[in-house]
Parts: C-alpha cells; structure tokens; sequence
C-alpha cells in the first residue's frame, strides 16, 4: 500500500486549532461542542448566518425537486433569482443596470468583467489600484496588487497600472484611453478595509467616460447589504458599468454574479459568456432565500445599526479605530493586530486577519446578535499589550 508524509488535502492556509462541525446563527461549533462566536463569517460569506432555517430549507426543497440542470434549458428558479438580485442591485441606483450572468465565485466574476472589457472596448490593458484584490486566476490576479501571491507567476496576463487608492489627486489628468476598464474594491478588505469617499469614485467616473473605459466595482465581499445598502455602489452613490458579486450571494452556496449596464448586455450574444454550473437551480434557490431573508429581517438597518454601536463602545479602547462601514469593518490594533487576534480566539471569538499587520477584520453574519457584539466588545476591553 502506497503512503505519503504528506496529507490528502493540500494545504493552503493555517486553520484554526480545532475542526469545525456545526453552524448556528453567528456561532459554529467545534469537534467537542465548544462555541465560537463568528465575526469572520467563513470570509465574509455567510450574509444570513449559519444554517438559517429559511435558506436550509429553500436548498432541501430544490434539491428534493430539481438539483441541477445547465444553461442548455430555462429554469424558472434562475429567472426569478436574476429577476430578484437585479431588483435588490438596482433598489439603490440613480443608473439601473440591465442584466446578470451568473457564476461560480468571485474569480470568476471579475474574470468575466474583464474579459467582457477586453471585448467592447478592443483593449487589453488595465488599471487598478495599490491593495486591491480580485482572485488568484491569471487575469484576475493581473489585477490584484499582492506581490507574495504574484510571485513565480508572472509575467501575467494583462499589463495594469496601479493608481494609489481613494487620491482623488492622482486621479487629476489620469489617461484611461488604453485601459479597457478601471477594477476596484469600493472598500478594499484585504489590504485592512480601506475606504473611499463618494467624491472619489465620482470622479473615477468621470475618468473612466471621458477616457472610454468600463468601470468595475468588484462587489465581491461589498455587496449584498453588508454596508447598510444593497451594494457599495448605492453606498457611494456611483454607478459602475459593472457589479462583481460573490460570497454571501447564496449564503455559502458557491455563487458568482455578474450585473451589467444595458449598454453591455445588448451587445453581447449568445455564447459570449458560459457556465456549466452557474446560476444552477441549487444556488438560485439559496440567493432567492437569502434576499427575502435580508428583506423580512431587516439586515441592511441592522447592519448600520451594529456598526454604530461597535464604533461607540470600542471607543478609547485598545483599538485604536474602527474603519469600514456596516458590517465590513476594521479594527485597528497599533500594538500589532495578531496579540489581539489571539487573545480574541482564546475568549472564543473568531475574526479576520489582513494584508495590514496593525487591522484585525470583522465580517460577521449580517444577522449579528446583540450577544455576540457584547462578547466582543468585553473581550477587546480586557486586552492588555
Ligand atoms: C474583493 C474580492 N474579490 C474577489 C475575491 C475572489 O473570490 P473567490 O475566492 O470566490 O474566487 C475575493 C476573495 O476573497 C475578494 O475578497
């Protein structure tokens, strides 16, 4: 019988401690019933919490009646979701957009998006900005600005020029005229939720019309009420020619999300974009469910309401600053973010790391209780250096 050193599984990340079984609301539960309560969301992808009742059993039905068919014929399930998640998208916009394709994850949306730019505009260069992050595929990470994950893959797909993020002054006589589009977390999370201002992307519109590139807001961990508003675009007040949308679509079904301007949608034909799996009826199922649950629930109110209350009670605490909005938010740590990271695992609280060494992230299910804010926020001010 062969053996190997090595595990089945890969390794690709540290994991916590101890294995995971069980999920309920904003807590999971390890191999011996201990509870966590979870402020890192399974990287900010479960928008309605852990098993909720009105999710788990939209998915049981589907799955009872019809688990998967392909593009190749139209189910009702995938028309109401498009219907629906435009609806929600478009509930927030000056500008409405026209139009979905569906896929797997956010790679694969932003992947999408791109090519889609390539295509309408003739160009193949792009513009991002410093910290930003938009997946591991080539193109994708053509576009990301994370030289460790860069490394010993480049040269890459796509020559980009990346702008400092949220400087409104650099963006004073920037060219767009060779970029087929300008991609952008609207807050970024990795690089330490960084945020930007509504005047900002208004001007990064105004670059993007006058040098005739697409403007793509990667909406992947923004999107889907977690700022208060369905989407960072209504947010800000900007609306892109593009949405990227992933993660928390479907409630931790894999689901990616493509939302397009009228203007894109009518010159694509079929066959231009394709997926064996996307928008399959499982996943249509699950996002259908998880906007009625954001809609009777209240999510989106919560979500600011929670932010707000976060903000006043860390105040003069060992954080030193909350930053972010609703419920994508950083807590910065001038002592270094890990000895917090730590101490909050030790009080059974799990939270995020990120690209920047003194900010811990926050992206909890938008459901959040009032208990778990309480454990948080005792557990912060316990913490001493
Ligand atoms: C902003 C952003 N874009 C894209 C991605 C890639 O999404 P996925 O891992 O679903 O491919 C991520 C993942 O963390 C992300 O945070």
């Amino acid at each position: 019988m062969h053996t190997s050193p090595l595990p089945a599984l890969l390794s690709t990340y540290t994991p916590y401690p101890f294995p995971l079984l069980r999920g309920e609301g904003d807590r999971v539960f390890d191999d011996l019933g201990t509870a966590y309560w979870d402020f890192y969301g399974g990287h900010c992808v479960c928008a309605t919490g852990h098993a909720h009742p009105r999710v788990v059993q939209a998915i049981a039905r589907q799955a009872s009646e019809l688990l998967f068919y392909s593009t190749a014929a139209q189910l009702p399930v995938r028309d109401r979701a498009a219907e629906a998640l435009l609806a929600f998208a478009n509930g927030g916009l000056a500008k409405p957009l026209a139009s979905i394709f569906f896929c797997n994850s956010g790679t694969e949306a932003n992947e999408n998006a791109l090519k889609l730019a390539v295509k309408l505009t003739g160009r193949t260069r792009f513009t991002s900005f410093r910290g930003g992050w938009h997946g591991r595929s080539t193109l994708a990470l053509s576009v990301t600005d994370d030289p460790g994950l860069r490394l010993g893959f480049e040269p890459l797909l796509a020559p980009t020029e990346f702008l400092p993020f949220g400087d409104e002054a650099a963006l004073e006589g920037v060219d767009l005229s060779r970029s087929a589009a300008v991609i952008l977390e609207p807050i970024q999370s990795m690089a330490g939720i960084r945020s930007t201002s509504p005047s900002f992307l208004r001007r990064l519109r105004q670059a993007c019309d006058a040098g005739g590139a697409m403007l793509i807001f990667d909406e992947v961990q923004t999107g889907m009420g977690r700022l208060g508003t369905p989407f960072a675009a209504s947010f800000f007040g900007t609306t892109p020619d593009l949405i990227t949308s992933a993660k928390g679509l479907a409630s931790g079904v894999p689901m990616g999300a493509v939302l397009m301007s009228e203007a894109i949608a009518s010159a694509l034909k079929p066959g231009d974009l394709g997926s064996t799996f996307g928008g399959g009826p499982l996943a249509s199922a699950a996002l259908l469910a998880t906007l009625g649950v954001i809609h009777s629930e209240g999510l989106m109110p919560r979500a600011s309401a929670m932010a707000s209350r976060l903000r006043r009670e860390l105040a003069r605490s060992p954080v030193s600053k909350v930053e972010g909005e609703g419920l994508l938010l950083g807590l910065r740590v001038p002592s270094g973010a890990a000895g917090l990271r730590q101490h909050l695992l030790t009080h059974r609280i799990l939270v995020g790391g990120s690209g920047d060494p003194e900010v811990l992230r926050l992206m909890p299910p938008l459901n959040l209780s009032d208990a778990a804010l309480d454990a948080l926020v005792s557990a912060v001010w316990n913490y001493t250096v």
